[in-house]
């Protein structure tokens, strides 16, 4: 098991999905992990701390920033997403705005709110989870692209920036996992459609990517940063 013992951590959209299963890895490895979800009283373990926030909420989101200022985040991994699939002329701009809003500017600022302790104790890990759809285009996904592909570019410049007091910062782009955002997104038939085209001949699964982000945010991570590690069966190679 990789250590993140005493470590505070913070994995935003942790109640579901990915999240959760990288919030329920890291508490495993011995780290205090602070979740967020949208919901008042989600039914989850009593493990994590847990916080109300939606990202589309000015005034929610104010108030999360600066509860997590004081909080001494050391591994910070933005994970919360959103995804609306529409033709480029029929994407309604309050959709781009809300998928910009929760997949890019506040994963943004969470940064902004956790730099400055990690800069202190010269430690710290950031994830931020983009997609294959921030390396590739594809119809259908242009809102959803551009804010995958601006995390990734957030994630190069901030790691050039930070890397001088010890904290590294990576992007993990996952393919296609099977989670309630791809279930909602592709269907079963769509599901069904892509394992065809997965070397791995299966979608991934929500512990795999938490996994490789255990690691890259451990203490035996000491070298990787700025990087975008896809990870998707082998998809975007074929
Ligand atoms: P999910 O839909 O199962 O979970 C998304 C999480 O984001 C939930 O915990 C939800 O509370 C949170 N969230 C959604 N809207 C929010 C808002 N307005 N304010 C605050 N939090 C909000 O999604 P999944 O599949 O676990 O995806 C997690 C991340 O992985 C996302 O960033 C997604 O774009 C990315 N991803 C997922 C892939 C997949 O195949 N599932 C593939 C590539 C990337």
């Amino acid at each position: 098991m990789n250590k993140t013992e005493a470590k505070n951590a913070l994995v935003t959209g942790g109640t579901r999905g990915i999240g959760h299963a990288i919030a329920s890895r890291l508490s495993a490895s011995g780290a205090k992990v602070h979740i967020t979800g949208r919901r008042k009283n989600p039914d989850i373990s009593s493990e994590f701390i847990y916080h109300q926030v939606d990202f589309t909420d000015e005034s929610s989101v104010k108030r999360f920033l600066e509860y997590i200022a004081g909080s001494k985040i050391e591994i910070l991994v933005n994970n919360a997403g959103i995804n609306i699939i529409d033709d480029f002329c029929d994407i309604k701009i309050p959709d781009f705005d809300a998928i910009q809003k929760v997949n890019l500017s506040t994963p943004f600022q969470i940064c902004q709110a956790v730099i400055p302790n990690m800069k202190y104790n010269n430690w710290g890990r950031i994830i931020n989870i983009a997609s294959i759809w921030g390396c590739l285009g594809k119809r259908g996904r242009a809102a959803y692209s551009a804010s995958k592909f601006g995390i990734d570019g957030m994630t190069a410049s901030l790691a050039a920036e930070v890397a001088k007091y010890g904290i590294l910062v990576n992007s993990v782009s996952p393919g296609f996992i099977y989670t309630d955002l791809t279930r909602e997104i592709l269907g079963e038939h769509g599901m069904k459609e892509v394992t065809e085209q997965i070397p791995m001949g299966r979608l991934g699964q929500p512990h795999e990517i938490a996994e490789l982000v255990s690691w890259l945010v451990s203490m035996e991570n000491s070298y990787i940063s700025g990087q975008n590690i896809i990870i998707d069966g082998g998809f975007t190679r074929v």
